[in-house]
């Protein structure tokens, strides 16, 4: 088991923008591998390879209870969007910070899987969101991002704080 390291705000590294995954090799479901081992001992749900520091466009996760449906979404894209949905969402990047972000409610998205073969789904519920949460992250995007200016500058402080706390 081999376990990476997560990036955590403010690190700067977490607004790069990821490149699309363009050879399916061994390699490849190696690190997709990594990623799940390394989302599973957090604990989280799911993450994305832009929070390892590897700038391509994969994301794994998996939101069962039992921790045995792991999905792997390569270049993945949502093709269509419907509805509005608020999530109390989290993130692995900012440890210890929570807040409501409203997204699509419904989406179907297409991706490859690490093996490379073309699939599509529809998701909904927390499904969806941690879909649309992970993308973002390829996009150099985070959740607090998503916010009003007043309470992600509320957040980035408590962010400091617990910071300053555990140094
Ligand atoms: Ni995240």
């Amino acid at each position: 088991m081999t376990l990476l390291t997560i990036l955590t705000l403010p690190d700067k590294r977490l607004k790069t923008i990821a490149k699309p995954v363009t050879v399916f090799d061994q390699k490849l479901q190696e690190f997709a591998n990594n990623m799940l081992d390394t989302m599973y001992e957090a604990p989280g749900i799911g993450l994305a390879a832009t929070q390892v520091d590897k700038h391509i466009q994969l994301v794994v996760i998996d939101i069962s209870e039992e921790k045995n449906q792991p999905l792997c979404l390569v270049n993945p894209k949502i093709i269509q969007k419907e509805g509005v949905q608020i999530h109390e969402e989290g993130c692995l990047s900012v440890p210890g910070i929570y807040a409501k972000v409203k997204r699509a409610s419904t989406i179907e998205v297409k991706y490859f899987n690490e093996k490379g073969e073309k699939k599509k789904m529809q998701a909904d519920e927390l499904l969806a969101v941690c879909i649309q949460h992970e993308i973002d992250h390829l996009n150099g995007v985070v959740f607090l991002d998503h916010l009003s200016p007043l309470k992600r500058k509320m957040a980035i402080k408590k962010l400091e704080k617990e910071a300053e706390i555990s140094d």
